[in-house]
């Protein structure tokens, strides 16, 4: 979603390159302009924008040249107003440029009011930011008293930087709802919408609170409160390191961090023993856990309620963060909420974490960007150790909140006496060796691009479908291949078939049936001999025993073979033979799998 990117150095510097060098680090969030506005030496507020790609944002700079020591970048996702250069950022008029994360609820009340005071140009809720505060300037105001007064106008949640052309020695920045953070450099200063845009400048940032805003000049940051009142934030060190944010050997970051899940897994459940402290302490007393996420987080939540009521016998909702938000739910005494978030800055799980901590329920928050804002305001946090995740389908954060979910429901089905001490170190013992399981596949999955250029790439739908564990697993590989290749893609359970998707299957729609030889093996094979009978082509996932079945071996038009594994830990390594037709299917289409279109790594907004 939106990114930002501000910064302030001394006269005579030119810091346009980093500005581009920022937003480069932002396109990972998903976007579809950008734009940059300075300050030239005359005092004049200078744009360039371009719809599509920064590269295209380059193209404008190389023919047109820009330079100053003062400016503003963003990179847009549009919300409101289709994606063109007036809609793209900054907004601006002859005072100032504005850049914005977020949705002004009430832009269309303040439209209206401003309409005889001030020439609306673009279809953005943004441009009223700048109508306020250009407004306020006309009328005599200071900048700092300016945008202090348009900033207690705003509705809605926002991350801006502002620019003034008189002023080319300070921005203004400010935050409700959306991220920002602080980077403190020597004789310059940076704003930007994570630790990510800032760290190949600094690793020095100071995170602003929820209503903070701050007047921004090339020695330092001066912050106030919501209220106005002068505060200091601290400053901290970022453990986001410049260099982690490469393809390496690989064409792509998907296909790098699909990769990189065995590491990521064995360092996330390491860390869980370290992390440990991050839990609260009387697990024994939850009387039941109601899990909150977005996308493929709340897959995780999916797989998190089975075990948890499977091993450690405790109840568990699962809710889409959007729709837990806005009903009115009975919260037991003594739950327990798990907020999931990769990004940790999703606007709606964001959202139902406030929720809880107003009805006094303690909140965990598992996440991957430890810096981010529900990391920050959860009672207790544990963090995956998955690594920047920059393609924007998740998949080693999704394996990573897995494992941490795993361990998470061996202690407290532990700790409830639920399981014996002996058969959780074995299930341990398990989880210690599925980094070597998943490798092991990893290595010999070359296969599966034939898979997907065979029976995925020509087809314009597909069903997923499971039982127990692998219901929410053929929910996800449903949402990677339609995040990523643009097939309409299904995931069902397996049983609920015959109420209504069986309809759909005639003949060669791929049906992806994902059967690890579990107590659900037979139960899921007859569900695929049904949608076979309609002409449903089958790809069967199984282990060695699964894909030895006879109807298997006679009728499945291909098979993905997988390792031996433990009923418990399946779905971490079933996710792997998905993300892969997904991802080989995309790049058979011959799409940019790292940045879909219309899909944002970060959801800022509701
Ligand atoms: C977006 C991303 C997904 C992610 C979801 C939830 O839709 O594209 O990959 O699963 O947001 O994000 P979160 O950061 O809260 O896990």
């Amino acid at each position: 979603m939106c990114g930002i990117v501000g910064v302030v150095s001394a006269k005579g510097k030119d810091i346009v390159g980093d500005l581009l060098t920022g937003l480069k680090r932002l396109e990972y969030r998903g976007y579809d302009s950008a734009g940059i506005a300075v300050i030239t030496n005359s005092g004049a507020i200078d744009t360039r924008k371009a719809k599509g790609k920064i590269s295209c944002l380059e193209e404008k700079l190389k023919a047109e040249p820009a330079k100053s020591n003062i400016g503003i970048a963003h990179t847009r996702w549009a919300t409101h107003g289709e994606p063109n250069e007036i809609n793209a950022h900054p907004q601006f008029s002859e005072l100032v440029a504005v850049v914005h994360n977020g949705i002004i609820e009430n832009y269309a009340a303040l439209k209206a009011e401003l309409a005889d005071r001030y020439v609306f140009k673009s279809q953005t809720d943004t441009e009223v930011i700048t109508a306020v505060i250009t407004v306020n300037l006309k009328e005599g105001m200071s900048p700092k008293a300016a945008v202090s007064s348009a900033l207690k106008r705003l509705k809605g949640a926002f991350a801006i930087e502002v620019l003034f052309a008189d002023h080319p020695d300070f921005l203004i920045c400010a935050r409700k709802g959306a991220p920002l953070a602080i980077g403190h450099g020597k004789g310059e200063m940076y704003v930007g919408s994570d630790s990510l845009a800032l760290c190949p400048f600094t690793n020095k940032i100071t995170y602003l609170e929820d209503g903070d805003w701050a007047i921004i000049t090339k020695d330092k940051a001066e912050i106030f409160t919501a209220d106005d009142k002068p505060v200091t934030r601290k400053i901290t060190t970022s453990t986001t390191d410049k260099n982690s944010v490469n393809k390496g050997f690989f064409d792509h970051y998907m296909q790098k961090e699909i990769f990189e899940q065995p590491k990521v897994i064995t360092d996330t459940f390491a860390n869980f023993k370290k992390a440990v402290k991050g839990l609260p302490s009387d697990l024994k007393s939850v009387s039941r856990i109601s899990i909150i996420a977005c996308g493929t987080s709340y897959h995780a939540g999916l797989i998190a309620k089975y075990w948890l009521e499977d091993l450690a016998r405790v109840p568990t909702d699962v809710d889409f963060a959007s729709e837990f938000r806005y009903r009115s739910p009975v919260i037991a005494d003594d739950t327990l909420a798990i907020l999931i978030s990769q990004s940790g800055e999703t606007a709606d799980t964001l959202a139902a974490l406030r929720y809880f901590k107003e009805q006094k329920v303690k909140t965990l928050a598992i996440v991957n960007v430890t810096e981010s804002t529900i990391a920050r305001e959860a009672d207790f946090m544990i963090n995956t150790l998955a690594g920047p995740e920059i393609a924007v389908a998740s998949t080693k954060a999704f394996t990573s909140q897995l494992i941490l979910l795993a361990a998470l429901t061996l202690k407290m089905a532990r700790e409830r006496d639920a399981i014996s001490a002996q058969k959780a170190e074995e299930i341990e013992q398990k989880i210690a060796d599925l980094p070597k399981v998943m490798q092991d596949f990893l290595s010999t999955s070359g296969y599966i691009k034939e898979i997907a250029k065979d029976k995925v790439l020509g087809a314009q739908s597909a069903l997923f479908i499971g039982r127990g564990t692998s219901y929410p697993i053929a929910l996800e590989g449903a949402l990677k291949l339609k995040e990523i290749s643009y097939i309409h893609a299904e995931g069902y359970a397996a049983g609920e078939m015959k109420h209504g998707p069986i309809a759909l299957v005639d003949n060669g729609l791929p049906i992806i049936v994902i059967a690890p030889f579990d107590k659900y093996f037979e139960k899921t094979l007859s569900n695929m001999q049904e949608t076979m009978a309609r002409g449903g082509e089958v790809i069967f996932i199984s282990s060695a025993k699964g894909v030895e079945t006879k109807v298997v071996k006679d009728f499945a038009k291909a098979v993905i073979t997988m390792p031996e594994i433990d009923d418990f830990l399946s779905p971490l390594l079933y996710a792997l033979p998905l993300q892969l037709l997904a991802y080989n299917t995309s790049l058979l289409r011959g799409f940019d799998m790292d940045q879909p279109r219309n899909l944002a790594k970060s959801v800022t907004v509701e």
